[in-house]
């Protein structure tokens, strides 16, 4: 049987090596950066900033690794902005500084119940060599769950950071970016990870004319989450904390696919953009791509608005930006054409979409009886390199549409992950799939016709 690559052609991956979260994602001047948590071996080790950049968010320039660890541990999660003001002091012959906010994790050798995180500062002024601030840690702390801080304009002034403070989301608010005071807290209410959330993002979108603002928590890999997923809330900020429209019944997720992780935005841009890392804990570390020298993929970035839906009201609405990648497309012909494409899929009640290989292995998805989205991903490719990967409750997965009616799904496939989406986006399913050949056939049944775009990165 042969062994399909399975790297990506328009999602990120490391040159060479494991990443996981997206982190410092800013945009300055026609540049997107990105940074992302990065060990250069294959799986998860003490944690750099891997580095590179775009003009279109499709094509990345590989740049040397920001930030290595030290003597306050590993460089974990955080964020990145540009001090336009130079209110940190760190600018330079007119040019302003970069600052990245991130965590110092540190662990006792062998024994990583005995740690601590605490944030600090690094800046750079021609944004590629970082320079970490001879006061680190900013905020020092003894607790174990206390990272991630992602800064924010506040829109009263000043600086703002939102990050993990264990088991809830915490808020503080600087002037200069070295100085923090704390001021709010949001949980543990509405906590359905069963621990500690991590990444939280925190950013304003307007739907019906009024301002909201979002609240993002990635959630541990909770096994009745069906692993790493990222929930989010809705409601309103008063420059210190967040007040949430309040519903606590059950999480409301950005994406209810097992690979979507960790999704943060970037500060800098006038759209909401946001970018995740296309994996999940509970098997992150073993997916089957070592030989191909990388490990884990980014998912495409997406552009968050909020819909006023009919049947679950506000919620988070999201589009791949994939530039000038997909063709118009034509009517299927029952064949695909390599392994980087697009699918529009249009139905009305129950319909499906399957695509197959010569060795016996598809994956289906498609909208079902009771009007929800579904993916079953039970017979892919390969699944034995995890003991979970292959099981039904991480191989099949439902959700209900927020609209009734005819339907368009848009399925983004690029050789390992497969993003789709549904009514303009208001329910996402993202996840990887391993086929040992190409899947070069479709079938469709029930109510369904497809359009079959061909990539080219
Ligand atoms: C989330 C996370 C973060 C942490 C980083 C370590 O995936 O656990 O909370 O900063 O990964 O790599």
């Amino acid at each position: 049987m042969k062994t399909s690559h399975y790297r990506p052609e328009i999602h990120f991956t490391a040159k060479e090596g494991w990443i996981n979260d997206p982190n410092g994602l800013v945009y300055e001047n026609g540049n997107y950066h990105l940074f992302a948590q990065f060990y250069p071996g294959p799986v998860w080790g003490p944690m750099h900033w891997y580095h590179a950049v775009s003009r279109d968010l499709i094509h990345w320039e590989h740049l040397p690794v920001a930030m290595a660890p030290d003597e306050l541990g590993y460089i974990y999660s955080g964020s990145a902005v540009i001090d336009t003001d130079n209110t940190s002091g760190f600018g330079e012959d007119g040019k302003p500084p970069m600052i990245a906010m991130f965590t110092h994790h540190w662990e006792e050798e062998g024994v990583p119940t005995n740690r601590h995180e605490q944030q600090s500062i690094a800046w750079s002024t021609d944004y590629i060599n970082f320079h970490k601030y001879e006061g680190n840690p900013i905020i020092p702390s003894n607790m174990p769950d206390f990272r991630d801080p992602k800064v924010f304009k506040n829109p009263k002034g000043g600086w703002s950071v939102v990050m993990s403070g264990g088991d809830r989301a915490l808020f503080y608010a600087s002037d200069d970016l070295k100085n923090w005071r704390k001021t709010g807290e949001f949980g543990p209410e509405g906590n359905y990870s069963g621990g500690v959330w991590e990444c939280p993002d925190f950013f304003p979108l307007t739907v019906n004319g009024e301002e909201k603002w979002v609240l993002l928590v990635s959630m541990g890999p909770f096994h009745d989450n069906h692993g790493s997923r990222t929930q989010y809330f809705v409601g309103d900020f008063d420059g210190e904390k967040f007040i949430c429209d309040g519903r606590f019944d059950k999480p409301e997720f950005i994406d209810e696919g097992f690979d979507n992780y960790a999704s943060v935005s970037y500060a800098g841009t006038d759209k909401c953009i946001l970018v995740g890392w296309a994996s999940n804990w509970v098997y992150a570390r073993e997916i089957p791509t070592e030989e191909e020298g990388f490990r884990s993929c980014m998912t495409l970035a997406r552009e968050f608005s909020l819909a006023d839906t009919p049947l679950g009201g506000v919620r988070i609405a999201q589009k791949p930006i994939t530039g000038e990648v997909f063709d118009e497309g034509k009517p299927s012909d029952g064949t695909l054409p390599g392994e980087l494409f697009r699918l529009t899929v249009r139905g009305e009640g129950a319909g499906s979409v399957t695509l197959k290989n010569g060795n016996g292995e598809s994956f289906t998805f498609g909208v079902n009886e009771n009007n929800e989205m579904y993916i079953d991903r039970s017979n892919a490719g390969q699944k034995d390199f995890n003991a979970e990967f292959g099981t039904e409750w991480f191989s099949k997965y439902a959700t209900g549409r927020l609209y009734q009616g005819s339907w368009e799904m848009d399925l983004i496939f690029d050789h390992e992950l497969t993003e789709l989406f549904i009514d303009g986006g208001t329910r996402a399913l993202t996840n990887l799939v391993f086929p040992t050949a190409p899947y070069d056939q479709i079938e469709t049944s029930g109510n369904a016709s497809v359009t079959v775009h061909n990539g080219k990165a």
